[in-house]
């Protein structure tokens, strides 16, 4: 399974995804790891690990539709079957996504359907939550909204604030996310529409 992963930030769950492949415990082929921040620290773990890059500024592109359909013809073009989102800070066009329903994944820090969007830990701690965790989940048009294949869960704990929360959640990531996309490299998960049709993006 070739595999793209996009990045907008210092790429934690990348480097976990490569750490597992090291191991030799993720079956996958990374193709090409893009971005929309050049100085994205998962850009130069990619360079350390001989993966192609991809740099695409959004102030290049009229809008987000123009973005977004370079961006996926990219993606197209490397061969990519599967995409990974880890950290991309960006909404994607509902349309422009659409041929990838199936085989796009997200990690939020968030018990989905809690938090959708930013600052989730914040929210968690000032909602008073006894427990907080992170969700991998498939991409749709709605943010943060696709189905939750997954969820590891931790206890808010007395004297957590938002970055505590946040430091003690990312090792949960970062088991989870490979997790989860070792299970669809095995062939082992798919997504299914409510009248049971297979959805695999070719639709
Ligand atoms: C993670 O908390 C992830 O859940 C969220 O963005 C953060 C990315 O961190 N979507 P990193 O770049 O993988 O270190």
């Amino acid at each position: 399974l070739r595999i793209a992963v996009l990045a907008s930030g210092r790429g934690s769950n990348l480097a976990a995804l490569l750490t597992a492949h090291q191991r030799g415990e993720l079956p996958v082929e990374f193709v090409l790891v893009a971005s929309d921040k050049a100085n994205a620290g998962a850009l130069r773990l990619a360079e350390a690990a001989g993966i192609a890059t991809l740099v695409l500024d959004p102030r290049n592109y009229p809008d987000r539709l123009a973005f977004d359909l370079d961006l996926f013809a990219h993606l197209t073009d490397n061969g990519a079957d599967v995409l990974v989102l880890a950290g991309f800070m960006r909404i994607i066009d509902g349309q422009a996504l659409k041929p990838w329903v199936g085989r796009m994944i997200n990690i939020h820090p968030s018990l989905l359907p809690k938090y959708r969007g930013l600052h989730t830990h914040r929210r968690a701690l000032e909602a008073g939550d006894g427990e907080h965790g992170v969700s991998v989940h498939y991409v749709t048009a709605e943010l943060d909204g696709g189905p939750v294949i997954a969820q590891a869960h931790i206890a808010v704990q007395a004297g957590d604030d938002e970055h505590l929360l946040a430091q003690r959640l990312l090792p949960y990531e970062h088991r989870l996310l490979p997790a989860v996309l070792k299970l669809i490299a095995q062939g082992r998960l798919q997504l299914v529409s409510p009248d049971g049709v297979a959805l695999d993006g070719q639709a």
